[in-house]
């Protein structure tokens, strides 16, 4: 390691011209006093997390000096309030992420160091564990269960998986045209911004961050208003990890604010966003209006479920069941369009409701509950307000169907929902719910069910239950969504490409197609003995 260390390239980068926004120009950026970290109890245990602004390796306070408020959703309560960013401090985030950029000591760096770098990051967190799910947990109403074995391992391994990747881009080189050999680098971008939602923070962050920075791009990135928490203490342990300062940025705050100012600034290269399709429309008119920046978007999704009368029933309900449990239907790639064979409908939707219903809903806090609250009374409010127009439209109810009385008071608590007798041109059927709430419809043929299935703007995932691998094999060529399981539903893995087709997005995150994102790919050409055109 030392001697790659000490033939780290360090030959500078051509600065490129590019001119500070006015505010920063007039006004040299002076931070007030660094921002304090908070201690705050958690189910018995002490979690300090910092509150600022992360820029430069630093927590400051915002330039304007604001505020905004963290909840827990499993009472409602307010429990800290953080420095609030606005476009002030996204300039400021950007300038140095540029800076860090443009610097030997980043742009032509070792990509093995890089790679030591995500490692180191990996450990800390694995150090911090119980720390970042507690803090995970307060923020989000995840339960312990699912934090652990879903967000906390599903952003260390994207790390370590990255780690790996970052001395393992290369280019081409080609000898093949008379005259030339030709060979291909992969570059950084450059600044990187990143705009992340709120029902899977941490892993979220990491996901944006890994293959960015194995790649050598410098980041600006915002968290989700509603759960601001994983993201301010996996900065601290960014600094820890020894990268460079300016490196990686982050500005809590608000979409239509800091969001805008990132999607819109002249001096990011690339953004990339998670979250709702209409946002995912803003962003990209944004980046259209300002310097055309690169722009990969993962969106929303209806995700279509089939059950074939061969597929092992038992199994299907238990995976179906997964299909809309898993972060409580607060997830982009849920199973909530399920389309059941006539011949087993009425003994699987009995089963499922069963299975459902089973659920302990209460919460978060408390070990065996399986289903917590919702991310926030906006959130809460609209599920319910679904709930309402699935039961106007005329779909019955199986089970569930309104807000459930359990856990503290002022938790954001709603029963597991199953509707049946839905028809196609229902909100319930075509919207994206982001709750405990699926539909069940019946089908007859392959060709018909393909059809339904198909019939939705979105198209990130997709599933079918069956034991016939030739069916199998029809079904997923014919479903137009990003991810087909085959016996299995919310099964995504970082090494395996994640993204959508149609409206639910494009470009790909996770595996090495992640790592086309953050790279722009130079081909260089040399003369080796052709004239020039006459
Ligand atoms: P959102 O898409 O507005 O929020 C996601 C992120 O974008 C947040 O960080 C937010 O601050 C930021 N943002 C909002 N407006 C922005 C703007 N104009 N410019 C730049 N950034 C902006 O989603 P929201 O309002 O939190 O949730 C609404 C619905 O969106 C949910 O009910 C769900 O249906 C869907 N959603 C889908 C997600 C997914 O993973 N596909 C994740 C979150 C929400
Ligand atoms: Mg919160």
């Amino acid at each position: 390691m030392s001697f790659l260390r000490a033939v780290r390239v360090t030959q500078a980068r051509p600065v490129r011209s590019w001119k500070p926004s006015t505010a920063i120009f007039l006004s040299p950026i002076r931070f007030a006093s660094t921002s304090p970290s908070q201690t705050l109890k958690i189910a018995g245990r002490d979690v300090s997390v910092p509150t600022g602004i992360f820029i430069n390796n630093e927590f400051h306070k915002s330039l304007a000096n604001n505020t905004f408020g963290v909840e827990n959703p499993s009472n409602g309560q307010e429990v800290l309030r953080i420095q609030e960013g606005r476009e002030e401090d996204v300039d400021a985030a950007v300038t140095a992420a540029r800076k860090a950029f443009e610097s030997s000591e980043w742009a032509n760096s070792d990509p093995v160091w890089r790679g030591e770098l995500l490692n180191r990051l990996a450990e800390l967190m694995e150090r911090d564990k119980e720390d970042i799910i507690a803090l995970e947990m307060l923020d989000t109403g995840k339960t312990y269960r699912q934090a652990s074995t879903l967000d906390f391992p599903g952003s260390v391994g994207p790390l370590k998986y990255y780690a790996g990747w970052a001395d393992k881009v290369l280019g081409l080189t080609s000898f093949n045209i008379p005259g030339t050999f030709a060979y291909t680098r992969r570059e950084p971008v450059g600044v990187c911004g990143q705009i992340i939602p709120w029902n899977f923070p941490l892993l979220m962050f990491i996901w944006k961050i890994a293959p960015a920075l194995a790649t050598g791009n410098t980041i600006v990135i915002k968290s989700a208003e509603a759960t601001p928490l994983s993201a301010l203490k996996i900065c601290e342990l960014i600094k820890e990890a020894g990268f460079p300062a300016g490196v990686v940025n982050l500005v809590s705050g608000f979409g239509k604010t800091v969001g805008n100012a990132i999607a819109s600034h002249m001096d990011v290269d690339k953004l990339a966003f998670t979250g709702s399709t209409a946002t995912g429309r803003t962003i990209l008119k944004a980046s259209a209006s300002s310097n055309l920046k690169k722009v990969t978007l993962e969106l929303g999704g209806k995700s279509p479920n089939i059950v074939f009368p061969d597929a092992d029933i038992e199994k299907a309900v238990e995976w179906a069941a997964w299909g809309i449990n898993m972060n409580f239907g607060q997830t982009c790639h849920a199973g909530t369009r399920i389309y059941v064979h006539e011949d087993i409908y009425d003994e699987f939707v009995s089963a499922y409701a069963k299975r459902l219903s089973s659920l302990k809903v209460g919460d978060n806090f408390d070990s065996s509950v399986d289903q917590g609250p919702q991310n926030s009374r906006m959130q809460y409010e609209k599920i319910l307000g679904y709930i309402e127009s699935g039961k106007e439209e005329g779909a019955k109810i199986e089970i569930g169907g309104k807000a459930a009385k359990t856990g503290p008071e002022g938790g954001y608590y709603i029963e597991p929902t199953v509707f049946t007798n839905v028809k196609p041109d229902m909100k319930i059927m075509r919207e994206e719910i982001f709750g405990p709430v699926v539909c069940i419809a019946k089908f007859r043929t392959e060709e018909e069910v393909l059809k339904y299935a198909n019939d939705t703007t979105y198209g990130l995932a997709s599933a079918v239950n069956t034991k016939d691998y030739e069916r199998a094999l029809r079904i997923t060529n014919g479903l137009k969504a990003g991810t087909a399981w085959v016996n299995m539903y919310n099964f995504v893995h970082w090494t395996i490409p994640f993204g959508g087709y149609k409206q639910s997005g494009f470009g790909r995150e996770c595996g090495e197609a992640a790592l086309e994102n953050y790279t722009e790919v130079k081909a260089v050409y040399y003369n080796t003995g052709l004239p020039a055109p006459k």
